[in-house]
Formats: C-alpha cells, sequence, structure tokens
C-alpha cells in the first residue's frame, strides 16, 4: 500500500495525535459492526431498538441475553492487525490518546495502555439501581440475574442510547481531539454523536484529519486524506511506512 510521501515526512515529525475507532476496527477480529446486519436470532433486532433503557425496561431479559450473547462472542475473539498498530503507534507517538466507541476491550487485550471508552465495555457488569458492579452472576437461564446488595437488576456497563456518556472520558477525548496536531477515525460510520463530533473539534483546531474506513462516511469530503479498506490491513501499512516497523500478531 502506498502513502503520500508528504504524510509520511510530517507523520515522523508530530507529537500529538489522537485516534477515534469503531466497530470497524474489530470487524477482522470477527465481531459484527452495528451498521452490518445481525446474524441469526438476533437477525430480527436493530441494535437501536436493544441497546436502549425503555428496551430494559420494556424487555429486560431480552436485552440482558443479546449483551450476554455479544460478551461471549467478545471472548472468542482476539485483537487483529488494526489494535496491534494502535498499540504500537501510542509507543511511537510522543502523546497519542486513542479514543474508542467499542465495548469489546481488544484495544487493551492488544497492549493499548491509555484507552478513553466512551461507550463503556461489554464485560463489565453493573447494578442498574445501586451501580455496583460485580464480577459474578448467577446463571439462572429464566431471569436476569440481581445485584447482591440491593436486588436491583444487573446491566451490561455500556452506554445505551439516550444515556449520557461517561463525563471524564468525554472530556478528555475533547480535550485530546482539540490539541491533537493529527486525528485518525477509523472504522466508524461517524453517524452516533457526540463522538462523531470529535473529528470537526480537532479540524477545527487545525488538526490534520485522517479516515480510514471500509467505506465513504459523512467525514469523508471534510479530510485531508482518506483511505478506503481495511483498518486491518491499512493501519499495519502506515506503521511500516512511517516507523518501519513490521505489525505481528
Ligand atoms: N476496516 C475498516 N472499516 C470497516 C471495516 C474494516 N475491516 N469493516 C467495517 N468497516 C466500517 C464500515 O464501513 C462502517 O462505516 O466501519 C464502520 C462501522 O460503523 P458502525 O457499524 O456504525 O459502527 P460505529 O461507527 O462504531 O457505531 C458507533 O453506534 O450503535 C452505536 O454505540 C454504538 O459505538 C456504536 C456507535
Amino acid at each position: 500500500m502506498e502513502f503520500p510521501p508528504d504524510l509520511i515526512v510530517f507523520l515522523r515529525k508530530v507529537e500529538r495525535v489522537s485516534a477515534l475507532t469503531g466497530a470497524g476496527v474489530s470487524q477482522e477480529s470477527g465481531l459484527r459492526t452495528f451498521r452490518d446486519t445481525q446474524s441469526g436470532l438476533w437477525a430480527q433486532y436493530r441494535p437501536e431498538d436493544l441497546a436502549t433503557p425503555d428496551a430494559f425496561a420494556r424487555d429486560p431479559k431480552l436485552v440482558w441475553d443479546w449483551y450476554a450473547f455479544r460478551r461471549e462472542a467478545v471472548k472468542a475473539v482476539r485483537p487483529n492487525l488494526g489494535h496491534y498498530s494502535l498499540t504500537e503507534m501510542e509507543k511511537k507517538f510522543p502523546e497519542f490518546t486513542l479514543i474508542t466507541q467499542n465495548v469489546d476491550g481488544l484495544h487493551q487485550l492488544a497492549g493499548t495502555k491509555n484507552v478513553l471508552e466512551l461507550h463503556g465495555n461489554i464485560l463489565r457488569v453493573r447494578c442498574a439501581v445501586c451501580g455496583r458492579f460485580t464480577e459474578t452472576w448467577g446463571s439462572d437461564l429464566d431471569s436476569v440475574p440481581r445485584c447482591d446488595e440491593c436486588d436491583g437488576l444487573l446491566r451490561p456497563d455500556v452506554v445505551w442510547f439516550g444515556e449520557t456518556l461517561p463525563r471524564l472520558e468525554l472530556e478528555s477525548a475533547v480535550t485530546a481531539s482539540r490539541r491533537a496536531q493529527v486525528f485518525f477515525s477509523i472504522g466508524t460510520s461517524g453517524v452516533v454523536h457526540p463522538a462523531a463530533a470529535l473529528a470537526l473539534a480537532a479540524r477545527e483546531n487545525g488538526s490534520v484529519v485522517i479516515e480510514i474506513n471500509a467505506e465513504p462516511t459523512p467525514l469523508t469530503p471534510k479530510a485531508d486524506f482518506v483511505f478506503h479498506g481495511k483498518s486491518g490491513e491499512i493501519l499495519p501499512a502506515l506503521v511500516k511506512a512511517v516507523f518501519d516497523i513490521s505489525i505481528q500478531v
């Protein structure tokens, strides 16, 4: 894969880099993206219809089971070359901030140290009432597990549509985006706010915006560089071109 020589020279000099990732980065690990049609028994549902407080209030078992299904899917997959490439970037760029919309924990599994999880993490479970986190819960398949402390229903520690994002993570993401000399938008359709606004915040503050995505998005016309294709192929090629490092799994 070829990159514009001026971009490679520029990337070798910059210090402050931020990267926003979405479900596309985990697609080559075998996880479905949100705009992919769902598989099997979940094909009849849209994430927008399950990942909401109303859906959980209406049918907690259906929502709990969907997340249990996705949790098992996440546990069964491994990071791909795209995740490992971002870990290498964190080592090489003096000030690198990884901001993710993904809840699969694959960036951390690939060794990235500082990950801002804007939408939470599916592997964490907390009480919907008192907020207490728990690592273990009942395995009764007929009901949603309940909190040992207050008997409230347990739920995944993810941000549902209509819920507010974790304040500290969002503030840190906005600050890093505004400070960035380069902002990567990788594997995201760029349609869900406030994450989708980070690239424009970066651009307004003079960042060079680079989009790496399988298909065009609303950001594409506003990006300085656009590479359409698989992040698991483009990112390792970029790390090789900039740092002469070959990413191995
Ligand atoms: N490499 C690069 N891009 C890819 C790949 C790949 N291998 N596979 C898919 N893509 C692209 C798709 O073309 C799409 O534009 O990744 C993007 C994934 O977009 P979405 O499925 O919308 O996922 P995402 O942008 O992360 O969704 C944002 O929406 O549903 C909510 O909270 C959920 O965090 C999620 C948010």
